[in-house]
């Protein structure tokens, strides 16, 4: 693998603002990465379209995001992960990774009393995405899933510490108790923001498995063995080892992102992706 190659970026795409967990996470594990993130802000939220909307959508992001000539994609999106990832793969013709699978293997390995639960949009629990993946480690392991459409548009308001958010996640999370799961995955990238919040009204009984992070891991994993890691730490003086790109409405993008990343974002471009 020639040298150039790998100090090439990661591309990293979501919906919108939610895969900026995810992006979080790489930054935080794989400090030596370059990133180019793509958040579709004109076109959130994917959860409640259909498969070929959201396979059309990645696959304009994914050729947008070849012409950043990255190294490899990250889909920091469940929804995407859910219903695109083998047209994103067959697009991208490099390596890829999605956040559902790594999400899945940690909680198959976690798991005790094989009683696991899922919270995630519509159209990651009709594709049962998460089920499958443990199923293929596990069959004998129950999951149970429950599509929480409320807490993105909930986190996006930043109603993350709210009486009336406590209640909705409660209103969701009653059937999954009844089941009696010792296993909580976060199967949306907006629900790793609720985490405290989460962990305050459950208690420490249930393991919260976030793929945000797992994922970030599982990237890693596939960079070695791929020989595709960067070896040489990024220098602070790099004017932008992190470019962020969106749809539409760069200003509230910039906002939220240097709110939750470790690096104050100055500018997102915004660019045509129905063109691509
Ligand atoms: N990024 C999406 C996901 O992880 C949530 C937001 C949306 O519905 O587009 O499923």
């Amino acid at each position: 693998m020639p040298g150039d190659m790998k100090s090439a970026p990661i591309g990293v795409f979501d919906s919108g603002l939610g895969g900026l967990t995810v992006a979080r996470e790489i930054m935080r594990n794989l400090p030596r990465e370059r990133i180019v993130y793509f958040g579709d802000t004109a076109r959130v939220p994917y959860g409640n379209k259909s498969k070929p909307t959201i396979v059309r959508y990645s696959r304009q992001i994914v050729r947008f995001l070849m012409q950043q000539e990255i190294k490899a994609i990250v889909i920091a999106c469940n929804t995407a992960t859910a219903l695109a990832i083998d047209e994103v793969k067959e697009e991208a013709g490099i390596p890829v990774i999605g956040v559902v699978e790594p999400g899945a293997v940690t909680a198959a390995a976690v798991t005790k009393n094989k009683q696991v639960g899922v919270i995630a949009t519509r159209a990651t629990t009709s594709t049962n995405a998460y089920a499958r993946a443990i199923h293929a480690i596990d069959p004998s392991i129950n999951v149970i899933s429950e599509a929480c459409p409320l807490l993105v548009p909930l986190a996006e308001e930043g109603w993350l510490h709210d009486r009336i958010t406590d209640e909705i996640i409660m209103r969701y999370l009653d059937d999954l108790l009844e089941h009696d799961i010792d296993t909580l995955i976060l199967g949306c990238t907006h629900y790793p923001l609720f985490r405290s919040e989460i962990r305050k009204l459950i208690g420490d009984k249930i393991t919260l498995v976030n793929p945000a992070y797992e994922t970030a891991k599982g990237l890693e994993r596939m960079l070695a063995a791929c020989n595709l890691e960067n070896e040489a730490p990024l220098n602070p003086d790099e004017p932008y080892p992190y470019r962020f790109f969106v749809s539409d409405e760069a200003e509230r993008f910039t906002e939220f992102a240097s709110s939750i990343l470790p690096v104050d974002v100055k500018k997102a471009r915004i660019i045509p992706i129905e063109e691509y």
